[in-house]
Order: C-alpha cells, then structure tokens, then sequence
C-alpha cells in the first residue's frame, strides 16, 4: 500500500512518519516532493496544495490531519467520489472545552477588567455579572461544540446551541437553521464560533449578526478567521456594542504585525492554539479507518460533499 504525507506547517514531520508508520508498518509512507507524480492509494495531508491531490493514480481516500477540511475543498482538486475523511476529536474536543471554557471565564468573572485595575494599582470591587442572564450561545454544535458546551454546563452557564439541523443536547437549548439565527444571537451573551467554513457560514460573524447580540456581549472565534469580518467587529468594539473578543483564528495567519488587532487590547489573541492534532491520536485514527476501508466499510468522519463538512 502507497501512502502519501504532506504537511504544510511542515513541523514534526519525521514524528508524524514514525507515528503512521507504527500504525502502518507494511505500507511504503512517503512525503510529498514537488514533481512527484506517482501513484498514491492513500493521502494524509494537512492544507496541501492541489498538485498532491491532483489526478492522483490510484487513490481511494484522502485524510485529513485535522478537523477543517476548508482547505482541501477551497482547491477544488478532488473528484467528487473520492471519500475526504476528517480527524474525529481525536484529542482536539479537550482543548477546545478548555479554551472556551477559559475565555467566558476570564470575561464573566471580569478579570481583564481587574488586570486593568491592577495596572494602576487600583483595588475595586465590580459589580458581578448575573449568571442566569448570561446565555452562551455556540454556533455549531458538532463533535467540539458539544464538548464545549458540556463544560460550560458544568459550571452552571445556560448553554444554547446553533446548527443547521435540531438537536436534543441534554441541558442545551437548540436553535437550528437561518430562521433561528436572530433568537439564537439575541439570547447570547457570550457567542462562540465553532462552526466548520463553508460558502454558508463565511463571513457569518458580521455587522449584521453581531449587532443582534446583546449590547456588551463577547465574541470567542475558534474556528476560522473566514467566519469573521474583521472590520466589523474592530468597529463594534469601538462602537461599544461589542465588550471584546477571543480569536484563536484569522483571515491571515500569522496574523501580521501591522495588524489593528494586535493594538486593542479589548482583543485576545492566540496563535491558532486551540485544539491541536494529537499526533499519535491522529495516527491512530487514520491506521484505523484505512485498515476498515480496505474491508469495505465506510469510516466515520467521511466528509459530506454536498455539505463540505
Ligand atoms: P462538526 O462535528 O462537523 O460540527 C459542525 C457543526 O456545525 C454541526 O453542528 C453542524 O450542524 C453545524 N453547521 C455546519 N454548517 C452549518 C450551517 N450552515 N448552519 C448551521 N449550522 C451549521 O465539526 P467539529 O469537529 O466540531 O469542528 C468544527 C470546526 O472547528 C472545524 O471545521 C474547524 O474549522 C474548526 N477547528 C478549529 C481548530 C482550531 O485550532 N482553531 C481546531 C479544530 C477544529 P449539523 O449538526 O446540523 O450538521
Ligand atoms: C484545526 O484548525 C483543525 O481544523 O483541526
């Protein structure tokens, strides 16, 4: 069997072959190289261009090293039939509780505002928020939403969930669809985006939507800075209807360092951090799903084209 790897961070790559290659010891692994034409049966790529994928002799499948299949379908190079499978958790749920978890944390419990006052050694008590007014809303609640919004249920935040079809998520109250939208928003005080990146939820996260949030509400972007207009949400912090924001995600990564994000200190920036691939997770993962596609069945996590995610 021929497999062939590409990772465009390009980071760990003798890692992420000995790992494979421990779930895969009789396959040939072999890394990508411009110039390689040759037959492949599997693909495990993570944002390759479109010459990898591209009228690829003999390949059954494509694996995804992460959860975002954005990038493989934005190239448009795989036929249609072709199963894209994405990795399923595989560690990544954790994280993103913990990131979530964390952020509505620091901004319901004030303390950005209390680093604030410490910097001018001010000692104040602030009013606390209300936690039965401070409705969490998770846009998509998928396998990272719901982990997420069990965490936050944990600490007692009403949770309420946003996806395309109704759920029955123990505790979550469920909006579903474009006619929802509006409800959803107006209830959320906190909105997190863990939504996949689609032609219909590109560039969701905009004037439009952000000013149906409640005045003083905060945003958490963990999913991809396309969902985001960045614009607009600079001008409603500015315009004070939004409090600040989280972005783990942005429409350019690395974010540049001219950037205005970098300059409000009403936003929080990390690196695309929130939920890393567990390599040896991931691994696993993929070893798993090719030996069962090789016995013919079809594998969770096989993208659904039609949605394209
Ligand atoms: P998932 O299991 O496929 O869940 C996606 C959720 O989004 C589902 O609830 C789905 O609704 C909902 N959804 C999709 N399109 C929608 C639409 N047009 N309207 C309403 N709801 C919609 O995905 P996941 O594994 O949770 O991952 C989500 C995304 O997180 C990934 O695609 C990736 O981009 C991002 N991510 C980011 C990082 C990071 O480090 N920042 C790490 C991992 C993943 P239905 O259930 O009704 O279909
Ligand atoms: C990371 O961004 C992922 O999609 O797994």
């Amino acid at each position: 069997m021929r497999i062939l790897f590409y990772n465009a961070d390009n980071q760990h790559d003798d890692i992420w072959l000995s790992n494979l290659r421990a779930v895969l010891p009789q396959a040939d692994i072999r890394t990508w190289h411009a110039g390689d034409h040759e037959p492949a049966d599997y693909a495990v790529v993570w944002r390759p261009p479109a010459a990898v994928l591209q009228e690829r002799a003999g390949l059954k499948a494509v694996f995804n090293l992460g959860a975002g299949v954005d990038a493989i379908l934005q190239l448009g190079a795989l036929p249609a039939s072709l199963p894209l499978i994405r990795i399923d958790d595989g560690g990544m749920a954790i994280q993103m509780a913990e990131y979530a978890t964390h952020a509505v944390l620091r901004y319901f419990r004030r303390f950005d505002d209390y680093e604030r006052l410490a910097d001018k050694s001010t000692w104040e008590q602030l009013t606390p928020f209300d936690k039965p007014d401070f409705g969490v809303g998770i846009l998509g609640i998928g396998v990272l939403g719901t982990r997420i919004a069990g965490s936050l249920l944990h600490f007692g935040f009403p949770v309420h969930s946003w996806s395309r079809t109704a759920k029955d998520t123990p505790g979550v109250k469920s909006y579903a669809g474009v006619q929802q939208l509006d409800d959803f928003l107006a209830a959320s005080r906190v909105l997190i985006c863990m939504l996949p990146l689609t032609p219909e939820t590109s560039g969701i996260l905009n004037r439009s939507t952000l000013s149906k949030l409640p005045r003083g509400s905060y945003l958490i972007n963990v999913a991809r800075g396309g969902h985001l207009v960045e614009a607009d949400l600079l001008a409603l912090i500015h315009e004070g209807h939004i409090a600040g924001a989280t972005l783990d995600v942005f429409g350019e990564e690395p974010l540049p360092p001219a950037h205005p994000f970098w300059q409000e200190p009403r936003i929080s920036i990390t690196p695309h951090i929130s939920a890393l691939t567990v390599r040896a997770e991931a691994a696993r993962q993929v070893g798993g799903k090719i030996a069962a596609l090789e016995r013919g069945e079809v594998v969770a996590g096989t993208i659904d084209r039609t949605k394209g995610y």
